[in-house]
């Protein structure tokens, strides 16, 4: 893994949402309730799940860590914290399909939870789709236990 992983900077932007397009085709909610139910709105998916980077930014712009390999942005993870609850969350993650594979999706995992460590936190959470076979191989292989299965639905109004 020749990857960095450095703090986000606002110039990243466009780069970990143009990965989070790519990524999160097939195994995310926005695209599951697509598939289900047509367009919403004006809106693809795409659109709506690159939004979710932009309330990470919003909510958290210091808890955002960018892989970078050869100059450019390959991975990113997103982090929040509850610190009453000292709760740490990692709402995104995605590496760039051709960067998959060398280790760089589990070191921005540990550097996530590198970062929590350091804020006090007492738990980390991580939450995968179950069409989603490599997160569900690689969070247990970064010390994560199952804990629940949640169901989600949808109607169009
Ligand atoms: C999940 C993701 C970030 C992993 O990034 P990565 O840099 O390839 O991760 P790593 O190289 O550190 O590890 C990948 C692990 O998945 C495993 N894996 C790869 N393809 C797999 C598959 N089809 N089924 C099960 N496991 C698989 C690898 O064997 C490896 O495990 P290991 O470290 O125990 O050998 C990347 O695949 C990705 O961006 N996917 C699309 C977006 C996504 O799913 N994000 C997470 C949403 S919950």
């Amino acid at each position: 893994m020749t990857a960095a992983i450095r703090p986000f900077q606002p110039d990243d932007l466009e780069a970990i949402k143009a990965i989070t397009i790519e990524g999160f085709t097939g195994v995310s909610v926005d695209h599951a309730i697509e598939k289900a139910l047509g367009t919403v709105g004006d809106r693809d998916w795409k659109w709506r799940k690159a939004r979710h980077v932009d309330e990470d930014v919003t909510a958290d712009a210091a808890g955002i860590f960018v892989a970078e390999q050869d100059g450019e942005v390959v991975g990113y993870i997103s982090t929040r914290m509850d610190a009453e609850a000292a709760k740490g969350r990692i709402p995104n993650l995605a590496v760039t399909a051709n960067a998959r594979g060398q280790g760089i999706g589990r070191a921005l995992i540990e550097h996530a939870l590198a970062h929590f460590r350091t804020k006090g936190m007492e738990i980390a959470v991580i939450e995968t789709m179950e069409s989603n076979p490599i997160g569900q191989t690689l969070y247990p292989s970064c010390g994560f236990q199952e804990i629940a299965r949640q169901i989600h639905f949808a109607q169009r109004l």
